[in-house]
């Protein structure tokens, strides 16, 4: 097999489609890195003392793991002095993480989930890093949270790591999506997968059943729908997985199809489901979306939604789009 790194294949993809200019090569490659750094030591586990909580709180009210807190340390050191950035946001941090007046500023800004799946940290499950990169607005001064809320069709590039069995980063730049497999040994990102698609049509699923109860109407009705089989409506059999981690549930979803649901339930309307939209829906849903699947809140596509705030959270419908386009219907009706 003939290996292409992730520097060649950026530096590729600007020469055939001018889609990488040098910034944001640089960028991609600089949170590459950060993502191998998290892998070794998401590796290590117990070796490395990183598992456990950390004791605190994030603004979200969650109980911070110390790999929570340990991977957006690393994201944001990586990040800050390249002069790519001019500024950061993480599920970590309550406000916006402006890049420090010792180093260049540059046009893009970073949102990231540092460590996505902390439930399963402890338990050597597949987690992740998910990121989304924005443009600066034009002649911004001072970054602030509202130059931070774009709608998601106006990333410039999104991404994810997988830490499980094997290491990987799943890229797009508006260009269709492309995964890389990390050599342990050489500690280089190699393209093992080009142009990856998702199914149209599929039989597999992925919700929270637990949930089942607080449910709306419209989920209720789709996922009994699934579950009747081949004797009900939709005449055949349907397979559930759940990880409870996004990125891997995503993961699986971008290699063999599926509809991936995390939906708003009743018990408190004021919070519309648990993902964020801004660095975990938006960048997934560009991601899917490159890859000829579907994404929306339920009612609209994910990637139209104005954000108006960075913690934001959104109901998610994503995967093999007949089936998102079955349950977005069955919203609407
Ligand atoms: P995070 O670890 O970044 O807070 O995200 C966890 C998210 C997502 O990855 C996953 O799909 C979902 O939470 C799991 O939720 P349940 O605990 O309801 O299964
Ligand atoms: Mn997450
Ligand atoms: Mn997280």
């Amino acid at each position: 097999m003939k290996r292409v790194s992730l520097t060649q294949y950026l530096v590729e993809e600007q020469r055939l489609n001018n889609s990488i200019p040098a910034e944001l090569r640089l960028l991609i490659e600089v949170v590459a890195r950060a993502c191998k750094t998290i892998s070794h030591a998401v590796g290590k586990g117990a070796l490395g003392e990183v598992l456990g909580t950390a004791g605190s709180e994030n603004i979200q009210g969650e109980v911070q793991k110390k790999l929570d807190i340990l991977s957006n340390e690393i994201l944001l050191e990586a990040n800050e002095w390249g002069g790519h950035l001019a500024a950061m946001a993480s599920e970590e941090m309550e406000s916006i993480h402006p890049i420090p007046n010792r180093y260049p500023k540059g046009e893009y800004m970073l949102l990231f989930d540092p460590l996505d799946g902390s439930s399963n940290i402890d338990v050597n499950v597949s987690i992740g890093t998910i990121f989304s990169v924005l443009k600066a607005p034009e002649g911004m001064a001072e970054p602030t949270e509202q130059d931070f809320m774009q709608a998601g069709n106006k990333q410039v590039a999104a991404g994810y790591a997988v830490y499980g069995p094997q290491t990987v980063l799943v890229l797009t730049t508006g260009n269709g999506v492309n995964c890389f497999t990390l050599d342990r040994e050489m500690g280089s990102w190699v393209l093992t997968q080009q142009n990856m698609q998702i199914p149209v049509d599929t039989k597999e699923y992925a919700i929270n059943a637990s949930n089942a109860r607080h449910w709306l109407p419209p989920v209720t009705r789709y996922v009994n729908e699934l579950q009747a089989g081949v004797t009900g409506s939709r005449g055949k059999d349907f397979n559930m997985r759940w990880i409870a981690s996004m990125v891997a549930d995503v993961h699986r979803i971008l290699n063999r199809g599926g509809v991936f649901m995390y939906p708003a339930d009743a018990r408190e309307p004021d919070k519309p489901g648990k993902l964020r939209l801004m660095y975990e829906a938006n960048p997934m849903s560009f991601i899917v979306e490159q890859a000829g699947g579907a994404s929306t809140d339920g009612k609209q596509r994910m990637l139209d939604i104005q954000p108006e705030k960075l913690h934001q959270r959104v109901p998610v419908f994503l995967g093999s789009k007949n089936e998102v386009e079955l349950v977005t219907r069955y919203h609407q009706e």
